[in-house]
Order: C-alpha cells, then structure tokens, then sequence
C-alpha cells in the first residue's frame, strides 16, 4: 500500500529502562486539553489518575471541576450536568462534524507504530498535488482515483490516506506552556503522543520495575537447579 510508515520518536518511556517524563506528560496533557479535547474523549481515564503526571490533589481537583459531567437521574429519567470531581472518568464529547473521532485513552496500543503513528499523522499533513511516498512514488501518477475528496484531508500516515480530522496542530505558539517550551508543532505532536501513550498503558514504569527482580528471581532459580543437578550426579560416571 501506499501509505509511510511512521517517522521515529523517541520518548523517555521506550525501552526496558523507560520512565515517563511528568513535564511532557503534562505538556501533553495541556496540548490534549487545549486542542484534541474538543473532538476527542478519553473515556477509561480518571482525573485522579492525573496524580501520576505530578499534580497535587488540589490541583487535580481543580482540573475535574472544569469539566461539566452528566448524572442520570433513573427516577426522574433527567440528565443533570454537575461540576467534576476527582473520581470521575473524562466525559464522552458531544461531536457535531464530519467523521467520528475515536477516543483516544487507547489509541496509543490500538494503532501499529504506538505514539510514534500518532506524531506523524499529527505532523503529517501533506498537499497531495505532486506528493511523493518513501519509495519515491508519486501518488496521484499511480492512483489517480486516489485525489482526496472534499471534507477530507490528505494524511500520508493514515492508512486510507483521506481523514475526516483536518490538521489538529498548525501553527508555532498554539498553546502557551506552562513551563515555558517553546510550543512548535512538532513539541506540541511529540507531547501529546506521549501523554497518550501515558493515558494506554499507566503501568508500564510499574511493569518495567517487576520485571526485573523477576528476571534477578529466574537467574537465581537456574543457578540453584544446575547446583541441584551438579550435587545429584556427583560422582556418577
Ligand atoms: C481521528 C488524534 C484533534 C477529529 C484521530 C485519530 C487520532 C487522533 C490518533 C485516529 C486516527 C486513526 O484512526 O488511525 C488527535 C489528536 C488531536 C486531535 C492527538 C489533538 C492534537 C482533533 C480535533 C478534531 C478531530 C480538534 C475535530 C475538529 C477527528 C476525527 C477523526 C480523528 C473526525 C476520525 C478520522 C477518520 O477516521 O477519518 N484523531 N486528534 N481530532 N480525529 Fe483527531
């Protein structure tokens, strides 16, 4: 197919030694809420679990009161809106346009190339007229049925290669951080990949810390057996 593979991003949390970076998770989080929230819910994420980005409980209960959470009511058969609280899971987003954004609290695991996909579709817009693929191909000579029709948007690094998702990021400075980077398109695509793939897999600095006193416990056990087997056979010829 024609469509690229994913360009490499490298995050702290890569590898067996990975840990998250907390600034850019938080980072991420700004650039998600600012921008992706809009379209875009995060429905297994709770705020408390914002706790593990290194915000205090004040600060996490601050960020849930700004989200409007709807209760049902069975006996009445009413939907209220309350103010957030900590327990809550993010809201499902009421969408008016073209296309249906998925949630995203899994999107990092769900899709191949994890939160390297999602940084290059963000930073991979592309016109179409005269583009050229990895292997040199030009789309449109070799798939004139390819053009990308009106309402969608030409994205190389999504697998159809026409999304319903126009450009999310844009422009240099669309969020201002709160600790001072300086917001390009690309800070703002890698940051908001690696809160997402905080927000798929929360454990893995957890996993990451078992599995080496796992791997200390098997080195221990082999050795134990092979003295085991040494001691059984001593003297045997
Ligand atoms: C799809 C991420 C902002 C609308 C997607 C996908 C991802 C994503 C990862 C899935 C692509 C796939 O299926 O492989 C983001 C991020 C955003 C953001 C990280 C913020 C930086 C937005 C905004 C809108 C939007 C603001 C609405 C204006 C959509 C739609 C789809 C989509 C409609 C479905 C596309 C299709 O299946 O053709 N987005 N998005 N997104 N997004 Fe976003």
């Amino acid at each position: 197919s024609f469509h690229e593979h994913p360009k490499p991003l490298h995050l702290s949390s890569d590898g067996p030694f990975g840990t998250f970076d907390r600034q850019q998770l938080q980072r991420g989080f700004q650039v998600y809420s600012e921008v992706c929230a809009t379209c875009h819910a995060l429905k297994h994420v709770a705020y408390r679990d914002l706790a593990a980005l290194g915000y205090n409980e004040a600060e996490v209960k601050a960020i849930a009161a700004k989200a409007q959470i709807p209760a049902y009511n069975p006996a009445t058969g009413e939907v209220k809106m309350n103010p957030g609280q900590p327990k809550d899971h993010f809201p499902p987003v009421v969408y008016g346009g073209a296309g249906s954004p998925p949630d995203l609290s899994l999107v990092a695991k769900a899709r191949h190339g994890g939160p390297a996909y999602i940084y290059s579709l963000l930073t991979g817009y592309a016109d179409q007229a005269g583009y050229k693929n990895e292997k040199g191909e030009e789309l449109l000579k070799k798939f004139p049925e390819a053009k990308t029709p009106d309402g969608l948007f030409f994205n190389p690094y999504f697998a159809n290669l026409n999304i319903a998702m126009p450009a999310p990021l844009v422009s240099d400075g669309q969020v201002t951080y709160a600790d001072g980077t300086k917001a390009t398109v690309d800070q703002m695509a890698q940051d908001v990949s690696a809160f997402l793939m905080w927000t798929a897999e929360p454990k893995l600095e957890k996993r990451n810390q078992t599995g080496w006193p796992v791997i200390g416990f098997l080195l221990f056990a082999t050795a134990l057996a092979y003295m085991a087997y040494r001691t059984v056979w001593a003297g045997k010829k």
